[in-house]
């Protein structure tokens, strides 16, 4: 039903054709699959939370061609350009207020005066984008509250038949999604993600605010989101005898998230392994990771993992 497109020139026009006539794409990103819309078509966005089944309280990023495609829609200002010199394309997502006459659906912002703008470094998704030359909406291409996409093959478990196709390139590079810096009034972290805050610290040369880590400060940021359906303990030194593990550096387990303790090839296993171990369908252990680097996002999405679910 979901056609599995390969991502060549054929693949990326079917997928911009499909998009421009307000059809649902799964594509990759360098950080996750996200599920594309035109971000200009309500209905076309409305699709997307219907889909992924999701609270449509919760804001989407859209994802621009190049820094010219941003500037279309949100007010830009010199700390926008220094950070997008410094990380675009990449995975980082800046909000920034929204210009009049956007023309961005209300859906995607949920009614924010603000929007979450990214260009993607992945060819794939570049060329999707200026393929079809829009704004594309696109959440992790997951169903709401489940753990985020990083092949073609864990988008279409949540979505097969429910999307009109995704464009299969293999697993995501990063594997966790954006980090989500606010630029409303002083820069903010919204969302550990790809990049290091440390990283956007030297090139703004100043620390940046980060949330209190027990509060869920991007909108919609629900406590329980990446959750597997199996229970997820933290910082375990060891499995228990009912548990699988999930292991970093020394510690191992049945699967190990990066034996040499590298948090890059740790991120970009994390949602892969989570998948793997999920489907034993026994509660997951997990050893502690250290929070610098890309660890924040790691803990965070691991955070996420181990609320209790609320629906
Ligand atoms: O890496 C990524 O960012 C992936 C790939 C597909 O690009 N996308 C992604 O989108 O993670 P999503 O929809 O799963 O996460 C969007 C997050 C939400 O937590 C939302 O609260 C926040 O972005 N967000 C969106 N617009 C916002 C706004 N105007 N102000 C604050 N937060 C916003
Ligand atoms: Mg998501």
């Amino acid at each position: 039903m979901t056609d599995r497109l390969t991502s060549d020139t054929f693949g990326i026009d079917r997928a911009a054709t499909l998009l421009r006539e307000g059809a649902l794409v799964a594509m990759p990103t360098e950080t996750v699959y996200g599920l594309g819309a035109d971000a200009r078509n309500s209905d076309a966005v409305a699709n997307i939370y219907a889909a992924k089944g999701r609270p449509s309280f919760n804001p989407l990023i859209v994802h621009v061609s190049d820094i010219e495609m941003a500037r279309r829609f949100v007010v830009w200002s010199d700390t926008a350009q220094t950070l997008a010199d410094a990380f675009w394309p990449g995975a980082l997502t800046l909000v920034l207020p929204l210009k009049p006459d956007h023309g961005i659906s209300s859906l995607v912002t949920a009614g924010l005066t603000t929007l979450a703008v990214r260009m993607p470094d992945h060819p794939v998704a570049l060329a999707v984008l200026s393929r079809a030359g829009i704004p594309i909406a696109a959440p992790s291409a997951n169903l709401s509250g489940r753990i985020s996409p990083t092949t073609a093959n864990h988008v279409l478990n949540g979505l097969d038949g429910k999307i009109a196709a995704v464009l299969d390139n293999g697993p995501c590079p990063v594997g966790v999604e954006s980090t989500i810096v606010g630029l409303i009034e002083t820069p903010t972290l919204l969302r550990p993600g790809g990049v290091a805050q440390e990283d956007l610290e030297t090139v703004l040369k100043h620390p940046v605010e980060a949330p209190e880590p027990d509060t869920i400060t991007a909108p919609g940021q629900l406590a329980s989101h990446y959750a597997p359906t199996a229970q997820v303990r933290l910082n375990a030194a060891q499995a228990e005898d009912h548990e699988v593990m999930l292991g970093f550096g020394e510690i191992g387990g049945d699967l190990n998230l990066s034996e040499t303790g590298d948090l890059i090839e740790a991120a970009s296993n994390l949602f892969d392994h989570l998948h793997k171990l999920d489907e034993t369908q026994k509660p997951i252990a997990v050893a502690p990771i250290p929070n610098t680097g890309l660890g924040q996002a790691i803990n965070d999405r691991l955070k996420r993992a181990a609320a209790p679910k609320n629906g």
